[in-house]
């Protein structure tokens, strides 16, 4: 069996040892070396350009080197009827979970105004905030935002999730459709975006969506940039009907320097590394997936193309 390799950004070697350790007749070819197109079995991607997945005739398998998809649906010469699987990994949740933990418990502990007294040298004590008074709004209540639902619970805070069906998370009030997120919005005052882009969610971050937030609500988009109106942001974060953001992924990445983000004083900026594929840890279910191919099994966390995730 050969598998093709391809990512700007995670370690080929890495995964050529994860992989071949457990399957050592293996054929881990690494872009651009991928010798005869008509071999290749499996694509293991990550942003692959389009047109790419489209040049080897016998591909059984994409799998996506992350969790989320819509880098490999928005090629439009994707090849019809290969099965997409992509990344589950408790590890990644428990990452992303602690990224949103992270930027909460700060605007919760008033991290800003600490770290600037310190540097002036104050002592500067401010009133008790108590996370029962900021009740958290996750969209989307998938691996990643039901982790982090839980994780969020067992720190205190009130959480509302929202997702497309009905859901059920211990201790988190669980809404679906578009009234449940009219019920939901109103009540929030940090709102998470952990949704899958697709054409349903696209730009969801937008100027309506904050208007029907209460004032000074806080917002993090852990999810894709491309769910975020960045006019709309800049704009409800200039009126106070926003009181901060903080952002891991964005509509351009990198993101250019001459971004308006990079200086806002109420956006936080970290460079889409909420949480990162481990080989470590999700290895595995890639080498489990392509027994079953071989083994002509049905295959974990395969991907519903109509859905888009
Ligand atoms: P899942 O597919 O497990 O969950 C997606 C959730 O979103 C589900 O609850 C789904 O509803 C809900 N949803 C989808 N479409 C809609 C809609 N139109 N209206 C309401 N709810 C909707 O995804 P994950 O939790 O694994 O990942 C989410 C995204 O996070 C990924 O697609 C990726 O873009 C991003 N990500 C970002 C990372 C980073 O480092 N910044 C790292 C990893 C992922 P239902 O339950 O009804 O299906
Ligand atoms: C992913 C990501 O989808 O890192 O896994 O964004």
């Amino acid at each position: 069996m050969a598998l093709l390799f391809y990512s700007p950004s995670d370690d080929p070697d890495a995964w050529r040892a994860m992989l071949t350790r457990e399957l050592p007749d293996l054929d881990f070819r690494v872009w651009p070396e991928t010798g005869d197109p008509a071999a290749i079995d499996v694509a293991l991607v990550w942003k692959p350009p389009a047109g790419l997945l489209g040049q080897f005739p016998r591909l059984r398998l994409i799998a996506s080197l992350g969790m989320g998809v819509d880098h490999i649906f928005a090629d439009p010469e994707l090849p019809a009827g290969v099965p997409v699987t992509r990344i589950v990994d408790e590890d990644m949740c428990r990452q992303m979970s602690q990224y949103v933990a992270h930027n909460l418990l700060d605007w919760l502990r008033h991290g800003a105004h600490y770290r600037a007294a310190q540097a002036a040298g104050r002592w500067e004590p401010l009133a008790l905030s108590d996370s029962h008074h900021w009740p958290v709004g996750i969209l989307g209540l998938g691996a990643l935002g039901s982790a982090c639902a839980r994780a969020l619970t067992a720190l205190g805070f009130p959480v509302l999730g929202w997702s497309r069906s009905p859901r059920r998370v211990d201790g988190v009030e669980c809404l679906h459709g578009e009234a449940g997120l009219t019920a939901l919005l109103p009540r929030c005052r940090v709102l998470v975006c952990l949704l899958p882009l697709t054409d349903e969610t696209r730009s969801i971050l937008n100027h309506t969506l904050f208007q029907r937030l209460p004032r000074g609500a806080y917002l993090i988009n852990a999810a894709r940039g491309a769910h975020l109106v960045e006019a709309d942001l800049l704009a409800a974060l200039d009126s106070g009907q926003l009181a901060a953001a903080a952002l891991d992924v964005f509509g351009t990445e990198p993101l250019p320097d001459d971004h308006p983000f990079w200086s806002h004083p109420a956006i936080r900026i970290t460079p889409h590394v909420a949480a990162l594929t481990n080989p470590l840890t999700a290895a595995a279910q890639v080498v489990e997936n392509l027994r079953r191919l071989r083994a002509g099994q049905p295959l974990l966390n395969v991907v519903d193309p109509g859905r888009g995730y």
